[in-house]
């Protein structure tokens, strides 16, 4: 029972004159390797995308990863869905680059020295050699986009959730991003308006008023967003 399935997902929030919908019912069972979710602001592809590792839960309906109910065992799902903001000082957490890897290799690596030195090898992996010691908040955009990406991975998730990891970023830092995002060996699951990003995923979903519209392939779901957009 590999993937991502969706039974009939509904999502409210309260607000001062009731609840509101702000994903209607949804099911879906997401099992291609790469797949972007596209969408006017405000339609609900964070909504969405939260949901697969429960940073937002599922009103009605159930969320299961690999047969695991999000809502019931959200912590082995969250060991397994990677989720990266688009902001990185959403999630460096730690005051160094290196503590903050080090962070995401706890559980692989108890002992603090080997962390350390591990944390080192992740670091010029990613292309971030020189930066072990450096603050985590003095990093330029694309750098602490680099930093987050590696901790997360650090974690080894089986899935990555990305809600716009390119937005911030200026045009070849977004490619680096874009080019090794789509390059994972893991499922990915990417949040982006960026429609060239998208037309390289197997899948695309079209998200709009809190419904997935259209969903299938690439070429064909982009084309008709950009006809009605
Ligand atoms: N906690 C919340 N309380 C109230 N409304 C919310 C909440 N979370 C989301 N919404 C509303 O739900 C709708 C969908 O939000 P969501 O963040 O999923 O959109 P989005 O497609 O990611 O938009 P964007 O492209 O701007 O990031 C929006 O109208 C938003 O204001
Ligand atoms: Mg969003």
């Amino acid at each position: 029972m590999s993937g991502i399935r969706l039974e009939q997902v509904t999502v409210s929030v309260p607000t001062h004159d009731g609840d509101r919908r702000i994903l209607e019912e949804t099911s879906l069972e997401l099992t291609e390797r790469r797949i972007a979710l596209v969408g006017p602001n405000g339609s609900g592809k964070s909504t969405l995308a939260r949901l697969l590792n429960g940073l937002v839960p599922a009103t009605t309906g159930r969320v299961l990863v690999d047969g695991l109910d999000v809502a019931r065992e959200g912590r082995e799902v969250r060991r397994r869905v990677g989720f990266m903001f688009t902001d990185p000082a959403a999630q460096l957490v730690m005051p160094t680059a290196r503590e903050d890897v080090a962070l995401s290799l706890r559980r692989t690596h108890p002992d603090k020295a080997e962390r350390l030195a591990a944390a080192d090898r992740v670091l010029a992996d990613f292309g971030l050699g020189g930066f072990g010691d450096r603050s985590v908040h003095g990093l330029s955009g694309g750098e602490g986009q680099l930093l987050a990406l590696a901790g997360v991975l650090a974690t080894e998730p089986s899935v990555l959730v990305a809600d716009e990891p390119t937005t911030l970023l200026d045009l070849g830092n977004s490619r680096r991003i874009g080019d090794l995002l789509l390059g994972l060996p893991q499922q990915l699951v990417l949040v982006t308006h960026d429609l060239e990003l998208a037309a390289r995923c197997d899948r695309v979903l079209l998200v709009r008023s809190g419904r997935v519209e259209r969903d299938g392939d690439p070429a064909d779901v982009i084309d008709h967003y950009r006809v009605t957009a």
